[in-house]
């Protein structure tokens, strides 16, 4: 093996070498003619030539290996008052058969599939059987709302759609059907079918044209096998928040997919084939995609899936009662899940009520984690709290404490260094690494590793213009921070109109053309406050227009009735206010950032180019009314 510093610098002066040794922990079909191929750059492929298929190495060759009644997947589901247990052995074969289904109704290699599905071993088989085909799935999560849905079928143009009955929240039933018969009726790409999973909790309409019952859909089906797939093929698509209202469609290529995430498991998080590995996540982002899924099955592991939530179902000693029962190893959450269960339990007299000697470390992202929500968890757990850092697009972590190769001092408020195979740099505005401790954006040296996007879904320009341009080079972020003298790096904001609301990415520009559709609005900005919970919730500011009679509670409420059903009650839009006018600079562009600063309290300067200065005192005085600007 060797220190954290040695195989980092194995991975940065020879990639291609350290890949191709990771890539040996795979079953290959062919070997790979060219490790990285950077022949059309900046689409970089990783392994071309190469075949492979994911699901086999997920779950097929542990099957043949002999581990067909090892566990491979735990649901545990508080809602639904359910746990099962399935094997390697019962997974393969419930995958092998949906494989059929989907190419009993017409599915084949290269098609895509849309999942709209809640976190039930349904969904996970449905990812599995498309990857064992070749088709290409995308998973929308269950929290967004028919429009949302529609953009993503239309842009992924699936063939089919697997869907549910309903999602569980606490205390309601989310019924899928009449989001998804909303979103196939606002969509341009019909899809030729949907196959449906009714749940006991919920029975959905069937419309016989078009939909097909899970269960009878199974009817006479021959299982598939495995096929072929090219390294380079996408796996998946996984549609995340851009600043505008349309998604981006990351595209994920099968073969860095699979290296990076087996490569992970052991190096970053430090379990072994056999150990229980839970990400407290869900299955339509891309830490349930890469850590509920993919990775711990390509490692051997088993992978718990919980539906429920860190508290309420039933208390706030769930992730206790979830970790102590299934004897889980590792496990990985957000750290708005660990503030909520401090919010009910600070002293963790739940987590005494429980055994808790399995687990070896904990793991946390999908926001930044706040030092002091480091400190009580790793007070409270007494084993290593690994605050990591990355995105939708590289699929796996750049930055974090690489427990499988050596733990380094944790720094609360840091996610470490960078993981073997990324180069970070923080930059100045033109393209220079910034000195230690100065802010920059945060940046990422081209070639990306494997497992990192090669472009958005047929849209090579945008992929370009959104990463690639700013700084030449460099794959830019989008996060803000700074590199220290220890060369840890401090990832500290977005440098575009992203939010980030319990650890779930939206895009404040997509709220804005919501609020801006309400009739009596004449001009919006949304922007992202903070929340002691949540870390952020969007606040949305309307000035109306000339003349507008109707009652400002009424206007409020429409709106957040607008953004709850077009984008979907994930947004959390809540709170929205009615100004005269929006700060601005003499060349029109809100000022987004200062009214940010003054509903949160902190210290701001205002700009020379401001327009109207009088405008930040009315501002105040109307968030001071609603609790913020305090
Ligand atoms: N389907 C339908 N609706 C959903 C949904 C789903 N899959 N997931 C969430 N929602 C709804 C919720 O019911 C809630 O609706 P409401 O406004 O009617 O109450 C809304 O979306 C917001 O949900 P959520 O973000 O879960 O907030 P919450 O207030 O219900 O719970 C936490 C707060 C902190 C407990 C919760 O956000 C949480 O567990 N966060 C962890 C986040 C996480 O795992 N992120 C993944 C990145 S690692
Ligand atoms: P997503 O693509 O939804 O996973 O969101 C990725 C974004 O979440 C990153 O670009 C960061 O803005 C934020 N993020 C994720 N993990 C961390 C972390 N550990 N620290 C700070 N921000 C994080």
């Amino acid at each position: 093996m060797g220190s954290y510093k040695e195989i980092y610098q194995r991975a940065s002066e020879n990639p291609q070498e350290f890949w191709a040794q990771a890539a040996e922990d795979l079953i290959w079909q062919k070997k790979w003619q060219k490790v990285l191929d950077e022949k059309n750059s900046p689409f970089n492929t990783w392994f071309a030539g190469g075949k492979i298929n994911t699901c086999y190495n997920a779950l097929d060759r542990h099957v043949e290996a002999g581990s067909s009644d090892r566990v491979a997947l735990i649901y545990d589901s508080p809602l639904a008052a359910t746990k099962e247990k399935i094997t390697y052995l019962e997974l393969r074969d419930r995958v092998a058969a949906f494989s059929g289904v989907l190419k009993k109704y017409g599915v084949e290699y290269g098609d895509r599939v849309v999942i709209y599905m809640p976190m039930i071993p349904e969904t996970v088989v449905a990812m599995l059987a498309c990857s064992r085909i070749g088709a290409i799935h995308s998973v929308v999560f269950g929290g967004f709302a028919s429009n949302e849905l529609a953009k993503r079928i239309d842009d992924a143009k699936p063939k089919l759609i697997v869907s549910a009955s309903c999602g569980l929240e606490p205390g309601k039933v989310i019924e899928y059907k009449p989001l998804l018969d909303g979103a196939i009726s606002l969509s341009k790409n019909k899809p030729d079918s949907c196959i449906i999973f009714q749940r006991v909790m919920h029975q959905a309409e069937l419309n016989e044209k078009r939909d097909i019952d899970w269960h009878d859909a199974h009817n006479k089906v021959t299982p598939a096998d495995c096929v072929e797939v090219e390294a380079t093929d996408p796996v998946y698509i996984l549609y995340t928040s851009g600043t505008t209202g349309v998604p981006k469609g990351v595209v994920r290529p099968t073969a860095g997919h699979l290296v990076s995430l087996k490569w992970s498991m052991k190096n970053i998080y430090g379990v072994d084939p056999g150990e229980v590995y839970w990400a407290a996540s869900d299955v339509g982002w891309v830490v349930g995609h890469s850590y509920i899924v993919y990775a711990p099955l390509f490692h051997g592991c088993t992978t718990v899936l919980y539906e429920g939530k860190p508290v309420g179902t039933p208390d706030a000693g769930a992730f206790w009662r979830v970790i102590s029962e299934h004897q889980v190893a590792c496990m990985f959450t957000a750290p708005t899940a660990i503030r909520a269960i401090k919010k009910e339990d600070p002293d963790g007299k739940l987590i005494r009520e429980f055994k808790l000697d399995c687990l070896k470390s904990q793991f946390l992202a999908g926001e930044r984690c706040d030092p002091d929500t480091l400190e009580w968890t790793e007070k409270m757990l007494k084993v290593p709290v690994v605050d990591h850092w990355w995105q939708t697009e590289t699929g796996w972590p750049i930055a974090s404490n690489c427990l499988g190769i050596e733990l380094l001092d944790i720094k609360p408020g840091s996610p470490t260094c960078a993981v073997p195979g990324w180069k970070i740099d923080v930059l100045d505005e033109s393209c220079k690494p910034v000195p230690p401790g100065e802010i920059g954006a945060i940046s990422l040296k081209l070639p990306l590793p494997p497992g990192s996007l090669p472009t958005l879904w047929q849209n090579d320009k945008r992929f370009v213009d959104s990463y690639l341009t700013k700084y030449p080079g460099y794959y830019e972020t989008g996060d803000a921070g700074i590199i220290d003298q220890d060369g840890y790096l401090h990832v500290l904001s977005r440098t575009d109109d992203i939010i980030n609301v319990a650890g779930h990415r939206l895009s404040t520009g997509g709220m804005e053309q919501v609020l801006a559709e309400h009739q009596d609005v004449a001009e919006c900005a949304v922007l992202g406050v903070s929340d002691q919970l949540k870390g952020q919730v969007p606040l949305g500011l309307l000035v109306l227009k000339d003349g507008v009679n109707t009652e400002h509670k009424q206007i409020i409420e429409d709106v957040i009735r607008m953004v709850r059903a077009e984008i979907g009650p994930v947004a959390a839009f809540k709170v929205a206010l009615i100004v005269k006018r929006l700060p601005k600079t003499r060349s029109g562009k809100i000022l987004r950032g200062i009214i940010q600063k003054i509903a949160d309290s902190a210290d701001y300067d205002i700009p020379a180019t401001i327009d109207d200065p009088l405008i930040l005192m009315e501002i105040k005085e109307s968030l001071q009314k609603i609790g913020y600007a305090t």
